[in-house]
């Protein structure tokens, strides 16, 4: 199936606010994490089958400090401490991606601040649960 992205302005929010003031982002806006740890965006993702997918997450950090992430999938830390580097300025988006596994049905992918610092601003998710199954048939 080709790719969805689920936008961080219509995700759950704890201790963060939907925000639009730095240009680049996709959909209505982006996510800027409080500066704390534990500050989150929470997404609802759906697979039409269980099996690896690859979770893209795009993000802005306009300082030139490092503002790592937990990635929880359905509760269990999919990447710890994954590195959410500086971009350059908050109007500079990057990617990082992070493969996991889905299950079949309704699924949350968790992306939790761990320093005081909190998260990037997040702009959204891009799910692609297509990408690394084998071939049909082999
Ligand atoms: C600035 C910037 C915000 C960002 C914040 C931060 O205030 O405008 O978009 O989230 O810094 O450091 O987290």
């Amino acid at each position: 199936a080709a790719p969805v992205t689920h936008e961080a302005e219509a995700a759950t929010v704890s201790q963060g606010a939907v925000e639009s003031n730095h240009a680049g982002f996709t959909g209505a806006g982006f996510v800027n994490y409080d500066n704390v740890s534990g500050s989150y965006v929470q997404w609802n993702v759906n697979a039409a089958q269980a099996g690896p997918a690859t979770l893209t997450l795009r993000y802005a950090n306009g300082t030139t400090t490092n503002r790592p992430m937990d990635i929880a999938v359905n509760g269990a830390v999919a990447a710890s401490g994954k590195s959410f580097a500086g971009t350059g300025a908050w109007t500079s988006w990057a990617t990082t991606t992070v493969n996991t596994t889905l299950k079949a049905g309704a699924n949350t992918v968790r992306a939790t601040a761990t320093t005081a610092n909190g998260g990037p601003n997040v702009d959204h998710l891009t799910v692609d649960s297509g990408t690394t199954q084998p071939p049909t048939g082999t």
